[in-house]
Formats: C-alpha cells, sequence, structure tokens
C-alpha cells in the first residue's frame, strides 16, 4: 500500500528562530502513527541555512527532514552549491528536485533534473519529483503531453529498483500561489494518468506503491476534497506550511 505523504515547502522563508520553532511546533503535535519517518508521513523543506539547526532541535526520526534543492554535481569546484552528499549527513532523508520555481527562474533543464536525482538516489535519500504544466499549456490542452515529457525525460529514464524510491509531486504552475487550486476533478485526473504512465512504464504493482502528492495552493480548507481522490496521496505545501496549525490541519484531512 502506499504511503500518504504531506511535505512543506518551505521556501525562501523563515530564519533560524522562526524555523526551528515551527519545526518543533509540528513535530510536538504530531500523531504517533504519523511519526513513522522511514516511510516519510510528514516532511518539512527548511531553506538549507536551517536545515541542520532543525535537525539539532527535533527529532528527525519523526518527521522527514528535506531539502529544497540540490547540486547536479557530486564534488567539487562548484561555488554556491550543496550536495547530495551534505544534506544526507545532516539528516535529510528527501529532496525536493524540479520544482518550477527551479525549472523557470534557475533554468534547470531536464538534463540536470536527471542528474540530481540520481545523485539523491545516489545518497540513498529519496527524490520529491515535481511535474506540472503552465497555464497556456493547459488552456491549449497540452497539459498531458507536458507531463509525460517531464516525466519520459527524467524519471522514466530510471531502472526499477530506483523508480521505487521516487514520490512525485503533481504541481499545476498556475496553481502555486495563486490560491487558485485544481480542482477535485482536475487532480483526481491527472494524478491517474501519472499513475497510468506509471504501470505502462513500470508495471501495475509500481504504478499502485508509488505516492503522488498535489502542489499548488492546497491549504486546510481545501485538503480533504483534493486527499480524497483515489489518486492524490497528500500534498506539497507552499504557503500554508508556514503556519503549524494550518500545515497541521492539513496532515489532518486523510
Ligand atoms: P503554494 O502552496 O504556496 O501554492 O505552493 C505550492 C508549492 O509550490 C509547493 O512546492
Amino acid at each position: 500500500m502506499r504511503k500518504k505523504i504531506v511535505a512543506g515547502n518551505w521556501k525562501m522563508n523563515t530564519d533560524i528562530e522562526s524555523g526551528v520553532s515551527l519545526a518543533k511546533n509540528i513535530v510536538s503535535n504530531l500523531a504517533n502513527e504519523l511519526c513513522d519517518c522511514e516511510k516519510i508521513g510528514v516532511a518539512i523543506a527548511p531553506p538549507f541555512t536551517q536545515l541542520y539547526a532543525v535537525a539539532q532541535a527535533v527529532d528527525i526520526e519523526k518527521i522527514c527532514l528535506t531539502a529544497q534543492n540540490c547540486a547536479a554535481e557530486a564534488k567539487g569546484a562548484y561555488t554556491g552549491e550543496v550536495s547530495a552528499q551534505m544534506l544526507k549527513a545532516i539528516g535529510c532523508r528527501a529532496v525536493i528536485i524540479g520544482h518550477s520555481e527551479r525549472r523557470a527562474y534557475y533554468n534547470e533543464t531536464n538534463e540536470i533534473l536527471f542528474k540530481k536525482v540520481k545523485l539523491v538516489l545516489e545518497n540513498g535519500m529519496k527524490p520529491i519529483f515535481c511535474c506540472g504544466e503552465i497555464l497556456a499549456e493547459r488552456n491549449e490542452n497540452k497539459h498531458f503531453q507536458v507531463i509525460k515529457n517531464q516525466l519520459d525525460e527524467v524519471i522514466f529514464k530510471l531502472s526499477y529498483e530506483d523508480f521505487n524510491n521516487i514520490i512525485i509531486a503533481y504541481e499545476p504552475v498556475w496553481a502555486i500561489g495563486t490560491g487558485l487550486n485544481a480542482t477535485q476533478e482536475q487532480a483526481q485526473e491527472i494524478h491517474a494518468y501519472i499513475r497510468s504512465l506509471i504501470a505502462e512504464k513500470y508495471g501495475n504493482e509500481m504504478a499502485e506503491n508509488r505516492s503522488i502528492l498535489y502542489g499548488g495552493s492546497c491549504n486546510a480548507a481545501n485538503a480533504k476534497d483534493l486527499f480524497a481522490n483515489k489518486d492524490v496521496d497528500g500534498g506539497l505545501i507552499g504557503g500554508a506550511s508556514l503556519k503549524a496549525e494550518d500545515f497541521l490541519k492539513i496532515i489532518n484531512s486523510f
């Protein structure tokens, strides 16, 4: 059975004090059955500079410490980069890869994303791989093809064993930070489509076991409806993950 997951992507928000306090507040209010980090029940992705402080302040056996990005190279002369190995060393278990903000503002191509995914896996962590269309693509009815290409060119190049460690997040770009979430039907349609592509490529068992998260203006008010969909296994939450109370409500929406 696949895992239900709620992951908070803090993006470039919080400072050490507020980040540690947010993490502590979330962890201390998590129900015991959600503290199953091995399978990632609840994940938080603070900015790089706060990961270590958060790892020291909370029990990271209870929450999946996640990074928002990592370098596309293993080590060496790459000024300003943070390697997958460094993230693993401070207790991270997952890394968000291919967020649309990275694709759009930092020109991360599918080729770069593939290298990152491989490094995350080689370091024993799980990639949370993001895919999703922009509004113009949806309006032109190209969203299915866009998502298929994003999967084909990155994670569908992985072996069966590697793919077994992938978490997918469908994040329609038009829904991110806009307050305009995908409807229940739109989310279910794409999630079922992604699952069908996985089944085609890796078989039914793999498709049944992969968690596919929804992201894009998911909040305490709409999470219940979105998570009620058969193929929506949780959420990747931006803005609403910055308030412990809202994030906890989302976690309790299954
Ligand atoms: P919002 O929840 O703020 O729309 O952001 C979603 C997101 O980008 C999570 O990665």
